[in-house]
């Protein structure tokens, strides 16, 4: 496996494993789920969830990882029974599907890049949206993303994108940051401060049942868990690393740059005159391309913007194809070409209702927050807290010295708090999908 040799630095297992968490799910997806579950509560909740769930989740992969410096799949095998690999395998198959319709907004992005350029949805940007987002131009764009994607895996050149997150990271954090700023001086946009950033305890307890989930789910997604990525990376990992150290960072740059996201997309949405909640998967789309039109050199800086997205995107992606892609080579006579063609071919069919008609999409991503998210995440969980338990504690304090009280306290989180939180948001889940009717494909 001469590819895995690559991430035995601790700064390539940092920049790899930030390239796959900061994404669409932070600029994308974190706007409007924020928007669509009441605003600041849904940041309470998703705050929390990050801190006491996802965290403590991303160590529980890094432990699998680097116990077996095996792939996902194999990992479960290796330390438990056999049938401990189906979770393995869940992962792998809930990042597939997630990333069926990823790829599908990845397109998104590129079609704005062009639009930027040329300044087409200047004039009307939810016109704009509502054009390019569904039907045969989403296919065609959804095909070229998935066409970069599976070349880059293909041609194993994820060293380019390495070096390309290094500066995507940075140059996110400050592009936000400036539209932000920007995003202050609107007029009409105060409102949007409020709606973000004020919570008040009787919408946070009206919401709970729906915006949990959603929440819980949403730190997933964006930390790259439930995909068997994160187990994967870490299994290149040195013994001296301090993966809380690691994890912290991680988390940190993570959530930093969706919180930023939310003080560009609601000042901007409010000051348009756009409500957050029915916007969906429009807002960030949307938000930023009125925000180009008006201000002056709008379509450089929309092309930096999207093209920066991109980048984010793409490194997303790829992390996930290429662990497929590393688990089939290391159990099966294929070729990487073949394989990774053969996989993106799968992709884009599995995405086209999505990239026809964002009510496909919708589905899509329901299925995943409220089933296929916390399903891996759970018996992951479960796993490494019951099943492994001692083994994992000492594979977590394998670099941690000086920070007796820290492995323990972990575990314990795992065994008890993410395991009733993830089962909750199972159920809350569930029930938003039977009871709701969200589990009827929109056909
Ligand atoms: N963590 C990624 C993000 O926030 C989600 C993701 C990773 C999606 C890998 C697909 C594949 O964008």
């Amino acid at each position: 496996m001469a590819e895995r040799a690559t991430w035995t630095t601790r700064i390539g297992f940092l920049v790899a494993a930030i390239g796959s968490a900061v994404g669409l799910g932070n600029i994308w997806q974190f706007p409007f789920k924020t928007g669509a579950n009441g605003g600041s509560s849904f940041l309470v909740f998703y705050l929390i969830a990050v801190v006491a769930i996802g965290f403590p989740a991303l160590l529980g992969e890094f432990v699998l990882g680097r116990r077996t410096r095996l792939n996902a799949i194999d990992a479960f095998g290796e330390l438990g029974h056999r049938q401990w690999r189906i979770v393995g395998a869940l992962g792998v198959a809930t990042g597939f599907w997630i990333l069926s319709y990823y790829n599908v907004v990845g397109g998104w992005v590129m079609r704005y890049i062009v639009g930027s350029a040329t300044g087409a949805y200047f004039d009307a940007p939810a016109e704009y949206f509502g054009a390019v987002s569904a039907g045969p131009e989403a296919i065609a764009a959804q095909a070229l993303f998935v066409l970069v994607v599976v070349g880059i895996v293909a041609l194993g050149v994820e060293d380019g994108i390495e070096k390309a997150t290094k500066v995507m990271v940075p140059s996110i954090v400050l592009l936000m940051l400036a539209m932000a700023v920007w995003a202050f001086t609107l007029e009409g946009g105060a409102a949007g401060y409020e709606y973000f950033l004020s919570p008040d305890l009787d919408t946070l307890l009206a919401n709970a049942g729906t915006a949990i989930p959603f929440a819980v789910s949403q730190a997933f997604f964006t930390l790259s868990l439930g995909m068997a990525i994160m187990v994967t990376f870490s299994s290149y990992v040195g013994n001296d690393d301090n993966l809380a150290v690691d994890g912290g960072i991680i988390v940190g740059t993570n959530t930093l740059i969706g919180v930023l996201a939310g003080l560009v997309v609601f000042p901007v949405l409010f000051a348009n005159g756009i409500d957050p909640a029915t916007s969906g998967p429009s807002a960030i789309f949307i938000a930023m391309a009125s925000g180009f039109a008006e201000l002056p050199a709008g379509r450089l800086l929309g092309v930096v913007f999207f093209g920066v997205v991109l980048i984010a995107a793409l490194s997303s992606a790829i992390s996930l194809l290429e662990v497929s892609v590393s688990w089939a080579t290391d159990n099966y006579d294929i070729g990487r070409v073949p394989l990774a063609a053969g996989l993106g071919v799968g992709l884009f069919v599995l995405g086209l209702p999505s990239a026809w008609d964002t009510a496909w999409l919708t589905w899509f991503d329901n299925l995943a927050y409220q089933l296929l998210l916390p399903v891996s995440v759970l018996f992951a969980m479960l796993f490494v807290g019951w099943v492994l338990g001692d083994e994992a504690l000492t594979e977590i304090r394998q670099g941690m010295s000086g920070m007796d009280w820290f492995g323990p306290a972990w575990l314990w989180t795992v065994r008890i708090v993410v395991v009733a939180g993830v089962a909750v948001t199972l159920v809350l889940g569930l029930r938003t999908l039977f009871v709701e009717g969200a589990i009827v494909p929109p056909v």
